[in-house]
């Protein structure tokens, strides 16, 4: 019987859905981030449950809302509530103080409070509490990201110990980062209980089986086809990488809209002829977004040729906003936006346009059509969905993607992207011109490659390579 057969748990810290106070009491509210942009499309296809946090605390109103919305769906959603002290260890602590800028090599940012551990292994406990009551021995577990690494070993504790799958979404540092990790040996023995671990790209396959040399003994890596076998003295677990990837003919559809065409030459017209630069962006330190407006400031005053000729939308959507380095860092995009256009700017002329907030579908592919230029500059990222969003939404094959080398994504778009190292501002505004000037037939060899790249490597094909991995355990057993 086939993975895809298969009931599915999915367990990760957010469900798809949050839900926000409102005046009118509880409301639901899409989740924001790439988790669930690429699981969401999976979900039509096979049923299941999902288990993960709503944001709020426990209330009948809550819980109501919930039911109402599984009992529309093929996906039953299964909250889990946590009290205000451990979602400030848990969530705002270990996950978004230690995990987030350790792995995203951001060492320098880390609050490694000792007490934090603690309350990540009971919210861990209570995830795999929540979703054990769910699973039955048929179904295939799939946990998501660095919120959840030890869930697999809390699961077989409670006696659940068939097909346990994780995915980590986000890079997975070198030993060298990781080594600062106080938790480092029990995190990595925790990863080893799941039975097929999935990153996003070799490179942090890579770092994840160095960091198991250098800290853990007795867990040998071997080589099986594409992917890697590690034997522990529990078990053995198959570890690949799998590039997420997005609902391609979604975004390729929904931007071929009439309605999104139209308002998109709306945004364009109101722009007086400029060429747009597109950044869209959680708002978050990890995405460059201050080293890309540098960038830009860079390009404005070396090339004046470009003032009135180009705009910078930059679109971030609020995330993490109780963090205070989040408010801290929105506070610094909003001075530096208003300090370059105050000191560029002309009656007629905003060198950019900030857009706070999150935005409808339609009017996100309105965007991406719009824009000539997506400048995608994190400075470390574990996929970074937004340059696939760009590229399958050009729907005329035209436009150029400036990105980060140092986004996962890099490793499958680097032959049609503009690659860029996002701290060297210089080489960013450089890339600007570069994109500005690119003649139409490069464009659009360079957009049809991306295209066929992210057409095919689409996030069925992402289950389907990670669910096929699974698939070996029963022939190695
Ligand atoms: P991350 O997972 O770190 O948030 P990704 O680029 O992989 O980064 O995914 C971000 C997702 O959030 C994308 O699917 C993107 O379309 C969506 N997104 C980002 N900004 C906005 C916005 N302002 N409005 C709506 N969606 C947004
Ligand atoms: O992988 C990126 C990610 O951390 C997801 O796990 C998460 O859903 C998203 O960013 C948004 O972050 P948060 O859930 O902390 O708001």
């Amino acid at each position: 019987m086939g993975w895809l057969e298969h009931r599915m748990v999915v367990i990760s810290n957010r469900l798809p859905i949050t839900i926000e106070e409102t005046k009118e009491g509880p409301a639901l509210e899409a989740s924001s981030g790439g988790l669930v942009t690429a699981l969401r499309p999976l979900l039509n296809d096979c049923e299941g449950v999902w288990v993960g946090w709503t944001g709020t605390d426990a209330s009948p109103a809550v819980e109501a809302l919930l039911e109402e919305h599984s009992r529309k769906s093929n996906f039953v959603l299964k909250p889990v509530f946590m009290c205000p002290e451990e979602r400030s260890r848990f969530y705002i602590g270990f996950s978004n103080e230690i995990l987030w800028p350790l792995f995203h090599d951001l060492q320098s940012r880390c609050n490694f409070d000792p007490t934090y551990w603690d309350t990540y292994l009971t919210v861990n406990r209570r995830f795999a509490d929540a979703a054990a009551i769910e699973t039955h021995s048929d179904d295939v577990v799939w946990v998501h990201d660095y919120h959840l690494m030890s869930v697999g070993a809390s699961l077989r504790q409670l006696g659940v110990n068939e097909r346990l799958t994780y995915f980590h979404h986000i890079p997975f540092p070198s030993p060298d980062i990781f080594e600062k990790l106080p938790w480092r040996t029990e995190i990595l023995k925790a990863l080893l209980d799941f039975d097929v671990l999935g990153f996003q790209t070799l490179r942090d396959r890579r770092n994840f089986v160095a960091c198991l040399r250098k800290f853990v003994k007795h867990a040998e890596a071997r080589e099986y086809g594409e992917h890697l076998i590690v034997d522990s003295p529990r078990r053995t677990t198959f570890v690949g990488a799998f590039p997420i990837g997005i609902d391609y003919e979604e975004f390729a559809h929904g931007a071929s809209d009439h309605e999104v065409a139209a308002r998109a030459d709306e945004i364009v017209n109101s722009l007086n002829g400029c060429r747009v630069i597109l950044g869209v962006d959680r708002l978050d330190y990890t995405k460059g977004i201050p080293e890309r407006l540098a960038a830009y400031r860079h390009l404005l005053e070396f090339h004046p040729e470009r003032r009135q000729r180009v705009v910078l939308i930059e679109v971030v959507v609020p995330s993490r906003e109780d963090i205070p380095k989040y408010l801290e860092l929105k506070t610094q995009i909003e001075r530096q936006v208003s300090e370059i256009n105050g000191q560029y700017g002309e009656p007629g002329w905003v060198p950019i346009h900030y857009i706070h907030r999150s935005l409808d579908r339609p009017e996100l592919l309105a965007y991406y059509s719009a824009a000539h230029i997506a400048l995608v500059t994190p400075l470390k990222d574990g996929m970074n969905l937004v340059a696939k969003e760009y590229c399958a939404a050009r729907v005329h094959d035209d436009g150029v993607l400036i990105l980060s080398e140092f986004a996962g994504s890099a490793f499958q778009l680097n032959r049609g992207a503009l690659l860029v190292n996002p701290y060297d501002t210089r080489a960013v505004a450089e890339a600007i011109e570069t994109a500005c000037d690119m003649p139409p037939a490069e464009q659009r060899t360079r957009i049809r490659k991306l295209k066929a790249r992210i057409r095919h490597e689409n996030i069925f094909h992402w289950r389907d390579s990670f669910w096929g991995c699974g698939e070996l355990i029963a022939q190695t057993s």
